[in-house]
């Protein structure tokens, strides 16, 4: 795959350049330091939910290997990363007592990360439920949002002094959609109610967690949300294929956008879903509670999508479905019934994600206009490839360089046209278990051999370094040679 865009464009000196990563994707150690279950231990042990029957009982052994992995950070000149706290980790019930060594255990990786000149930018919750919870019925049940306050207010308490940036959630939809509606992630239920249920109580998780670490820490306190708003296309300007258009806008996007930075739920969504719900689960003053300013809003960003009006075709389960998402049996697109996904052109990406870095740009382009002064991050942006280790024990991974390349020059254009973006983290710094596929795909800038569990960066990882060295897009041929 070749570049599509040019070189050379110059960062702002303060802009952040970091990795991220996900605690069940990379830990393992299900069973060590105290820690409880989650509703990922018990997904991914249920056969048939992940491919290959893998789990992230050792994912790549972070538990056991943060100091090389954070000298791999200072190695490549990170200024940032971004990790998740497995809740299970800290409160193995997810309520009640907390458990002193997995407060130790993310205490010590802070430090670390302090000491190596990296800015801590911790995710309160990136998808790993306590079971405990789950059982008392998980994101459906309004209670879980108060224990998230909770276990959010105990982390900025521990954590606090070091942490640079907290973000409450990491993509609220797919917790609420592909969790309980399409039931391709954990916990793996089928029931639309319950979704748009989700939908409301982690946005209220949402704002009293971030109420909970301000009051700990400050009402200054940087507190972010990374949403993965979903850029997609109508197939033609007919107006029903607009209006299905909108409908996924909505159930995609506006059911977080408008609560978190407007404080209201866009009216569309309840008539969009009427026959499901009447959202009596919307309490007086929930509204005011899940609107809190944000230092920054983080969008995660991989593909587009394309829709028109019509009867979805039919999928295949556990394939990528043409709108991007692990297709089921049930579909995620709560209250989108006639709406039909289209392929979109490619070059795809493994996950079979078309590769499309000027959806970035309108993506960007449409937050500044609409939010012009909410501060932007991209949490996420990266691309799975079928790596290969070289006889010269490198992996040339030229598609990730150029995938690479293309969005950060594009992210740089819609900065340059006024999106106000401030930093930019690569998914993701290790390869690691990707959620439903299991160990199929790897994103990583860095291989890990899931046989030895060594890492070897690859030539993404030694790019992206010379573009943090210098802040400025190095061209990808140069990636081989570095
Ligand atoms: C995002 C997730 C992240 C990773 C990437 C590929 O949806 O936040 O954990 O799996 O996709």
């Amino acid at each position: 795959m070749a570049t599509t865009r040019p070189s050379g464009r110059q960062f702002p000196t303060d802009f952040l350049w970091g990795s991220a990563t996900a605690s069940y994707q990379i830990e393992g150690g299900v069973h060590e330091g105290g820690r409880g279950p989650s509703i990922w231990d018990t997904f991914s042990h249920t056969p048939g939910r992940v491919l290959n029957g893998d789990t992230g009982d050792v994912a790549v052994d972070h538990f056991h290997r943060v100091p090389q992995d954070v000298a791999i950070m200072r190695e490549l000149g990170l200024q940032a990363y971004r990790f998740s706290i497995a809740w299970s980790r800290v409160q193995p019930t997810g309520s009640g007592e907390f458990n002193q060594a997995g407060l130790d255990f993310y205490s010590d990786l802070v430090d670390r990360l302090v000491d190596a000149g990296i800015q801590p930018v911790a995710t309160l919750y990136h998808w790993d439920l306590p079971q405990a919870l789950e059982d008392e019925g998980g994101w459906a049940n309004r209670q879980t949002a108060y224990r998230f306050a909770d276990y959010a207010r105990r982390m900025a308490e521990v954590l606090g002094d070091r942490v640079r940036l907290w973000t409450t959630l990491n993509e609220p939809w797919c917790s609420a959609f592909l969790g309980y509606a399409s039931g391709a992630h954990a916990p793996g239920v089928t029931d639309d109610a319950k979704a748009l249920a989700a939908v409301h109580h982690l946005n209220l998780g949402h704002g009293l967690a971030a109420r909970a670490v301000r009051s700990v820490l400050g009402e200054g306190t940087p507190v972010s949300v990374t949403l993965n708003l979903h850029v997609t296309r109508a197939a033609s300007d007919d107006p029903a294929d607009v209006a299905a258009k909108h409908r996924i806008d909505t159930i995609a996007n506006e059911v977080f956008l408008g609560p978190m930075l407007l404080g209201a739920y866009p009216e569309q969504v309840f008539a969009d879903t009427a026959a499901i719900s009447d959202w009596a689960f919307v309490q007086d003053g929930d509204l005011e509670l899940i609107r809190v300013p944000l230092t920054l809003l983080g969008v995660n960003y991989y593909a587009t999508g394309l829709v028109r009006a019509g009867a979805p075709a039919a999928v295949t389960p556990g394939e990528p479905g043409p709108d991007g998402h692990r297709a089921a049996e049930h579909s995620p697109w709560v209250g989108a019934d006639q709406v039909e996904w289209l392929p979109v052109a490619g070059p795809y990406t493994a996950m079979g994600w078309n590769i499309e870095p000027q959806g970035l740009v309108d993506l960007l382009l449409e937050l500044r206009d609409r939010f012009p002064d909410q501060p932007l991050a991209i949490t996420e942006n990266g691309a799975a490839f079928a790596d290969e280790v070289s006889a010269d024990g490198r992996v040339h991974d030229a598609d990730r360089v150029a995938y690479l390349h293309d969005h950060i020059d594009a992210m740089g254009a819609a900065m340059d046209a006024g999106a106000d973006v401030r930093g930019y983290f690569v998914w993701s710094l290790l390869d690691n278990f990707e959620w439903a596929y299991g160990f199929d795909r790897r994103f990583g800038v860095v291989r890990v051999d899931y046989d030895t569990l060594e890492r070897t960066v690859k030539d993404s990882g030694r790019w992206y370094a010379e573009l943090v060295r210098t802040g400025t897009v190095p061209p990808a041929e140069v990636a081989a040679t570095l």
